[in-house]
């Protein structure tokens, strides 16, 4: 499946409340959600554990939106297949966490998947330089992997702009660029100047003020606010 166009507001399904997830995951998209993600933790990469095989069948099973799966694991090489299997139309992998990461990106693709490299807001943007061409999509942590409810790392977005530009120094105008972590009303218009355009947003999205509609529709309108 394509991968939505435009600047996309994504829940991630971390902070939904995994005992009704497909209400919350329906309400999001009434409300106009076409892309999910689904945090992956392994207690290595990341120190804390989310969501395994079964609950990504389970988000597959309850959406037809695009859904990415974002592998916060050590050596990520051993789950691609296993995720692309239980449904993943993208699947994220992160340069701290593959010995092998060019062979690492070109499986995901091999599965049939689009294939996204994650970098943590302590890499540096050269650090992907070599695989820019392997991808369809970059996600810039805009946290520490690891918990939803963080602040965003402001301090992250320059690198996001160094990185748009590696890609077009290289002719590539493909990639998807994207930022995960702390995403609100607030920080949306902040990375949308910078260049992101897919947000990731967990809390805000599943548990903010409002319900999941209004909070997943305040995200949209706070994207469309010019900085
Ligand atoms: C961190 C996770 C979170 C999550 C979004 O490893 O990747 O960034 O998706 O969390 P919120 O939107 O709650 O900051």
């Amino acid at each position: 499946m394509d991968a939505p166009e435009g600047i996309v507001i994504a829940p991630s399904v971390l902070a939904a409340d995994y005992a009704r997830l497909g209400e919350h995951v329906r309400e999001a998209e009434e409300a106009g959600a076409r892309w999910f993600q689904l945090d992956v933790m392994d207690g290595r990469f990341v120190p804390n554990l989310a969501a395994g095989l079964p609950v990504a069948r389970a988000l597959r099973a309850c959406t037809e939106a695009f859904v990415d799966a974002h592998l916060m694991v050590h050596e990520p090489g051993r789950f691609l297949a296993p995720f692309a299997d239980a449904g993943a139309d993208l699947i994220t992998i992160h340069q701290e966490a593959s010995l092998h990461l060019h062979r690492d990106l070109v499986e995901i693709r091999k599965l049939g998947c689009r294939c996204g490299v994650a970098i943590n807001p302590a890499t540096p943007a050269e650090a992907i330089g070599e695989v820019l061409h392997l991808v369809d999509l970059v996600l810039v942590m805009t946290v520490n992997p690891g918990f939803g409810g963080q602040r965003f790392i402001a301090s992250v977005l320059p690198k996001l702009g160094r990185i748009r530009e590696m890609a077009a120094a290289a002719g590539l105008d493909g990639i998807r660029f994207q930022i995960d972590g702390g995403v609100d009303t607030e920080t949306v218009p902040l990375a949308v100047a910078a260049g992101a355009e897919v947000l990731i947003a967990g809390s805000s999205v599943f548990r903010g003020a409002g319900s999941v509609a209004e909070n997943f529709s305040a995200l949209q309108a706070a994207a469309a606010v010019p900085v």
